[in-house]
């Protein structure tokens, strides 16, 4: 299991208040699956990515990530874990001003001590990837809001990690351009790579197979798609049936073993 978490529950002092941003939510994402995440504001999804994403820790309960117990690590211990096995993607993009495509996908190679030459290849590899291997030179103000996002993707994806965590990636795009996003993330997910999102658009949200909706810091629906498989590519988003998740997810749908291997998963 990729992702396991259990009673996981985080809260805020905020005066004399206490704020339960999550109440003991259980969750396991299993290599390979695309997962939506959605629910009403302040119902804790970003809470949870940001567990989820070792970007914080969980006031109680506990987190396996890739086997890994990752409650009560150190900080750098947290930013190897993060550089190692997770890629992010925010709603803003996220990206430098005034530096290039190429460089700000470089960037986390740089913080990893990858020497120039390995870099510029590596980089030019993740844009080209997103499609954007025309554009590297451009900075982000050259660039239109999809293709900034493509950008952040590709940074996302530049150190191989075998999970990326997009918090809303295409609440700042129009509607065309969200649905150009999730096919990219739609086939990321296809050679192996494990997707969990944020949304609060349904027709979004229609591009993973299973999808959780949170509520007052739980977890309230856990569903599947009935058939999803190989249909969001071509046609757009299925028209979702959904069904309750009966069981593991892995044995009906696993990473593809002939690209998985060029991800490290
Ligand atoms: N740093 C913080 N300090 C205090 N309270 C916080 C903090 N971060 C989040 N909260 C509270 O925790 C709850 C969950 O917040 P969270 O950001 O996870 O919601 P969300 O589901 O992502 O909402 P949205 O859809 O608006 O992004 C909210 O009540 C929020 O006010
Ligand atoms: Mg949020």
């Amino acid at each position: 299991m990729l992702i396991s978490a259990r009673e996981l529950s985080k809260t805020y002092a905020m005066g004399d208040q206490t704020v339960h941003a999550l109440r003991g939510v259980s969750l396991d994402i299993a290599q390979g699956e695309m997962v939506a995440i959605m629910g009403t504001s302040g119902s804790g999804k970003s809470t949870l990515m940001n567990i989820l994403g070792c970007l914080d820790q969980p006031s109680s309960g506990s987190y396996r990530l890739a086997g890994e117990a990752v409650q009560g690590m150190a900080p750098d211990a947290l930013a190897s874990i993060r550089n190692r096995r997770i890629g992010f993607v925010f709603q803003q993009f996220n990206l430098l001003a005034r530096t290039s495509a190429l460089e700000n996908v470089e960037l986390p190679l740089v913080y990893a001590g990858i020497k120039a030459p390995q870099r510029h290849a590596r980089a030019l590899e993740a844009l080209h990837r997103v499609g954007l291997g025309e554009r590297v030179h451009h900075t982000p103000a050259e660039l239109s809001g999809g293709q900034q996002q493509r950008v952040a993707i590709a940074r996302a994806l530049v150190n191989q990690p075998p999970l990326l965590l997009a918090d809303e990636p295409t609440g700042a795009l129009d509607s065309q351009t969200s649905d150009d996003i999730m096919r990219l993330l739609a086939d990321l997910n296809h050679q192996g790579i494990t997707v969990v999102l944020v949304t609060h658009e349904p027709d979004i949200a229609a591009w993973a197979r299973r999808k959780l909706v949170f509520k007052d810091g739980r977890m309230v629906e856990d569903t599947v798609q009935a058939q999803a498989e190989g249909r969001s590519t071509a046609a757009g988003p299925p028209q979702s049936v959904m069904a309750p998740v009966a069981g593991d997810p892995l044995g009906r749908w696993g990473s593809d073993p002939q690209t998985s291997g060029a991800w490290g998963l």
